[in-house]
């Protein structure tokens, strides 16, 4: 395989440029995310977080953006199933495994769950001038129901384990200092055999 095909595919030892580009676009939108909410909600609405609000796109612009990436995400990984890095053994392993696939469902879930309300009200949604969501001005209560029960706890609990994996990937680089975040971040090295 040609080197620069090679370094867009995943291998055992390293994730590939697509995976990675999927992978930090999202973090970089989640962690914008949070970093406004977890403001508006502690600092309030002041002149702070009026200033830091125009370094980045808006609650439902984020949100849109990230449903949009994760089905293609979710096909890519499923494509590159058989040649990622391997989690770990045991309990440790299978958490890992378990908060990735939280993320894919989360990730469809919660901004899904707000667009499907954004429908039910009658109010619609536009992105970018663009209607991504009509509006009815008819009011359908089964739809508004899921995100008002929903958006915001399955939303914070997205958060803890956004946190908890951060703190993890910290961990692998600095307390066992082994190579996960390395997987991830670290150089694209091409194995000889893909290189062929
Ligand atoms: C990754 C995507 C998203 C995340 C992580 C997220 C997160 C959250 C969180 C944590 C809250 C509660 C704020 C609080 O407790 O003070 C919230 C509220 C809200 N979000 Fe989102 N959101 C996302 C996508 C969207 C999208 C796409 C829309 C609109 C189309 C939207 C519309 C709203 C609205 C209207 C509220 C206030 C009502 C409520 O609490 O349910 N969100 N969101
Ligand atoms: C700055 C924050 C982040 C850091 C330092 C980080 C670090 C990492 C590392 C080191 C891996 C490889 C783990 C392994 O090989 O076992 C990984 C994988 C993964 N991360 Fe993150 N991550 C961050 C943010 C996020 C966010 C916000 C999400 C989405 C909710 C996320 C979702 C995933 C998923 C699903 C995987 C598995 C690989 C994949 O399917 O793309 N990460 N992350």
């Amino acid at each position: 395989m040609p080197r620069a095909a090679a370094v867009l595919l995943d291998t055992p030892d390293r994730y590939g440029i697509v995976s990675r580009v999927f992978h930090w676009a999202a973090a970089y939108l989640l962690v914008w995310q949070f970093v406004t909410l977890v403001g508006w909600r502690f600092i309030g609405d002041g002149a702070l977080m009026r200033g830091v609000s125009l370094f980045g796109p808006y609650h439902g612009t984020v949100g849109v953006l990230v449903v949009a990436l994760v089905l293609p995400r979710a096909l890519w990984a499923l494509r590159n199933n058989r040649r990622r890095p391997a989690r770990g053994a045991g309990i440790a392993g299978r958490l890992a495994q378990s908060v990735h696939a939280a993320f894919y469902a989360l990730m469809l879930a919660v901004p899904a769950l707000a667009l499907l309300r954004a429908y039910g009200n009658g109010k619609g949604y536009e992105l970018w001038g663009f209607p991504l969501v009509p509006q009815t001005g008819r009011e359908i209560a089964w739809l508004i129901l899921p995100a008002d029960l929903l958006h915001a706890p399955l939303a914070w609990g997205l958060g803890v384990l956004i946190a908890g994996h951060v703190a993890m990937a910290l961990a692998h680089r600095f307390a066992r200092r082994d190579d996960v975040l390395a997987r991830m971040a670290g150089p694209l090295r091409v194995s000889a055999r893909a290189a062929r």
